[in-house]
C-alpha cells in the first residue's frame, strides 16, 4: 500500500498522446467524484459542478471542441496537427469531467474557485491510485468561454473552468521534477 507521501508527490498528469483508448471503469469515475465532494469549502458551500461526458455525449463535447478550434484561431496561428490532435480526443479520452462552479453569494468567489481546485485534486489523487486510469486537468479547448459555458450546461452565473480528460495508460508515470 502506498503512503500519503508517495500518494501526494506520485500524483502525474497523463496526456491524450499516452490514453490507449481503454474505457475507464465507471466505478473510478464514482470514486473520483465522491472523493471530490470531501474537499473542504468555505461555509461548506460545495460550489462545485461537475458534469461527466461520455459515449455520444462525449463525442458531442469534443466535435464542439474541433468547431471552437476552427472558428476562433487567427489564421496565421492555425495549426493542422493541433486540430488533428484535437479530432484524437473522442476516441483516446474515456470520460470528460467538465470542471466548474457555481457562486453561492455566501463567500467571496474566488474562495469558491479554490475550494472546486481543492475537490479537482481529490480527483487527480484518486487516479493516482489505480494502476492503469490517469488523466489530467486541461484549461484549453475553449475551457471558460462562453461557448463551453453553455455546452456543458453550466447556468449563466457559473464559472467553468476547464476539463478533466480522463483515460487508461498502458503504464503509468510517477517520477517528476520540481524546483527547489
Ligand atoms: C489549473 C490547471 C490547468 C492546467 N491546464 C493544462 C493544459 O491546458 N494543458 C496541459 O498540458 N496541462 C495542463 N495542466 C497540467 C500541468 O501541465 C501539470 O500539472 C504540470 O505539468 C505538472 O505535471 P504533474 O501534474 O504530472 O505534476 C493544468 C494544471 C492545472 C492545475
Amino acid at each position: 500500500m502506498k503512503t500519503l507521501d508517495e500518494l501526494i508527490r506520485g500524483r502525474r498528469s497523463h496526456f491524450v498522446k499516452e490514453f490507449n483508448g481503454l474505457p475507464v471503469p465507471d466505478d473510478i469515475i464514482a470514486r473520483m467524484l465522491e472523493n471530490a465532494r470531501w474537499a473542504p469549502s468555505h461555509k461548506l458551500t460545495l460550489p462545485w459542478r461537475f458534469r461527466v461526458f461520455e459515449g455520444a455525449e462525449k463525442t458531442a463535447l469534443c466535435s464542439a471542441m474541433e468547431q471552437y478550434y476552427m472558428q476562433n484561431t487567427p489564421a496565421e496561428l492555425f495549426d493542422e496537427r493541433k486540430l488533428a490532435k484535437i479530432c484524437t480526443y473522442a476516441f483516446k479520452v474515456s470520460h470528460i469531467i467538465s470542471i466548474g462552479f457555481v457562486p453561492s453569494g455566501k463567500v467571496p468567489e474566488w474562495e469558491e474557485l479554490a475550494a472546486t481546485a481543492t475537490a479537482v485534486q481529490n480527483m487527480y489523487l484518486t487516479l493516482t491510485d489505480h494502476p492503469h486510469a490517469a488523466g489530467y486537468w486541461t484549461t484549453g479547448n475553449g475551457a471558460g468561454t462562453d461557448f463551453m459555458q453553455q455546452q456543458t450546461g453550466l447556468p449563466e452565473n457559473g464559472r467553468q473552468l476547464g476539463f478533466f480528460f480522463v483515460g487508461m495508460v498502458d503504464e503509468k508515470r510517477y517520477e517528476a521534477e520540481r524546483p527547489h
